[in-house]
């Protein structure tokens, strides 16, 4: 706590609230006690001001465009460390040695099954069902077999079931994919590292070998990476709250997975390839840009702007990256889409209106791309989205329940409802 103090005062009165100063970032000014002591809330529908929680996981500079996970830069990361280093650290607070690393990968590795009852969770959905709605249903459907990780106030419990969701995402995944498409499930293999593994479970089938590519399996880690963890975003807020009352922790993960469905957060790479796919070519881009401007017209740039980021999310251009090397790894340089999401991007950053508004690309822009040329189906890309912040949201949950701080979270409102009336009889109802 810092010893400056902001003074707030209204009418004659005044009132000292504390200015507490974090390691980087903006301060912020503790309001816990403000409503015992003035009989005022305060007010911010969104939370575009409002700090939720104390957390030591991630940390974004909006206005640089810079994003570390337990101070380490994304691009670091994402050059030199794999997703389960990546999902260690934001577990455990450091990298690991080598000893820590082998021994993670291992415990991840002997928790990629699920149970077998599991697998008839699925027949009950309708082949067309969203993969979404059943990565919703099938992961809340996991509280109900770890009796055995349900103390969330035992530490070790606390970390089994940490582990197990970042193991079993992949394998829901997967059959996720494969119930949709219509294809056998395919069991984990332990010889295989976590990307690979979830490619091959996604696209193995029993009548040949299937050898992954190690470019695209690379590629794959690299896209789980960009999506681990991303501060207080709204799924994460979600999984904190419905953790807050000490919900199951797979309950929570499936709360967190169905707001991250909405197109306005990990629904929008969906959204994003779609629209490019129904902007179709270069020409039409000006009509669609113009639109996005038209205060009257519901349309948005899918995969543009950003509540945090007023400037180029970093993500975002490691994406683009990966895209490039996708592509070439595959023989598909010349992907339309790709050309349209380029000079989309040149033309919009250009524009005033979203110069003004600091708009840029996120890292939605570019991954239904490189999600499609890897072989998924658009509805396929916010699953994997939902794989990747797994690990975020569960060290999230985790950092709230050993929070000594953390109590339920229940906001107050601004109430413009009726005062209170009485009950009027039907007869003299008009
Ligand atoms: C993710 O929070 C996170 O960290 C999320 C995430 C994570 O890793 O967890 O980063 C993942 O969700 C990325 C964002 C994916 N969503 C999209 O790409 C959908 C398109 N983007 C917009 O819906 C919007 O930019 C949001 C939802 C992302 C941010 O919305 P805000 O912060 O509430 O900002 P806003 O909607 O108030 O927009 C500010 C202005 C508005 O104009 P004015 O009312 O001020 O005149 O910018 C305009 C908006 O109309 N605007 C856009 C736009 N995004 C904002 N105009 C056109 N196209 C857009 N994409």
């Amino acid at each position: 706590m810092s010893d400056t103090n902001a003074k707030l005062t209204i009418g004659d009165e005044s009132w000292d609230l504390a200015l507490q100063e974090g390691s980087v970032g903006p301060s912020v000014l503790d309001i816990a006690a403000l409503y015992k002591n003035t009989g005022h809330f305060t007010y911010d529908p969104g939370f575009t001001s409002t700090a939720s929680c104390e957390s030591k996981i991630t940390y974004i500079d909006g206005e640089q465009g810079t994003l570390l996970y337990r101070g380490y830069p994304i691009e670091q990361l994402a050059d030199h460390g794999d997703f389960l280093e990546t999902c260690y650290l934001l577990l455990y607070g450091e990298l690991p040695t080598k000893a820590q690393k082998d021994d993670f990968v291992h415990r991840v590795t002997y928790h990629t099954m699920i149970h077998e009852q599991m697998s008839r969770f699925f027949t009950g959905f309708r082949r067309d069902a969203h993969p979404m709605a059943i990565m919703v249903g099938t992961v809340g459907a996991l509280s109900a077999f770890y009796h055995d990780s349900t103390d969330i106030s035992d530490p070790h419990q606390r970390m089994v079931a940490s582990l197990r969701m970042i193991a079993k995402m992949p394998t829901l995944a997967a059959m996720a994919y494969k119930y949709h498409v219509g294809q056998p499930f395919v069991y984990p293999r332990n010889d295989l590292d976590y990307s690979s593994n979830f490619l091959h479970m996604c696209f193995a089938v029993p009548c040949e070998d299937y050898k992954v590519n190690p470019v695209l399996a690379r590629a794959m880690d690299r896209i789980f990476i960009l999506h681990a963890d991303h501060e207080q975003n709204a799924s994460t807020s979600t999984v904190r709250l419905a953790g807050s009352s000490g919900a199951n922790p797979f309950a929570c993960i499936a709360a967190g997975i169905a707001c991250l469905w909405g197109p306005a957060h990990g629904g929008a790479n969906e959204a994003a390839l779609n629209m490019l796919a129904e902007i179709g070519s270069v020409d039409n881009i000006p009509e669609y840009v113009r639109r996005a401007k038209d205060k009257d017209d519901p349309f948005r740039l899918m995969g543009f702007g950003h509540r945090v980021y007023k400037n180029y999310d970093p993500r975002a251009r490691i994406m683009q990256k990966t895209t490039h090397e996708v592509l070439a790894e595959l023989g598909m340089r010349d992907d339309p889409l790709l050309e349209v999401a380029i000079e989309l991007e040149r033309i919009a950053l250009n524009d005033e209106y979203f110069v003004e508004k600091k708009l840029y690309p996120n890292i939605d822009f570019y991954s239904g791309i490189t999600l499609r040329a890897l072989g998924f189906p658009t509805t396929m890309f916010t699953v994997l989205f939902a794989l990747a912040r797994t690990v975020g949201w569960i060290a999230q949950w985790k950092e709230m329940v050993e929070d000594p701080s953390q109590k339920i979270g229940r906001p107050r409102q601004l109430y413009t409802g009726y005062p209170s009336r009485d009950y009027m009889p039907i007869s003299q109802r008009r």
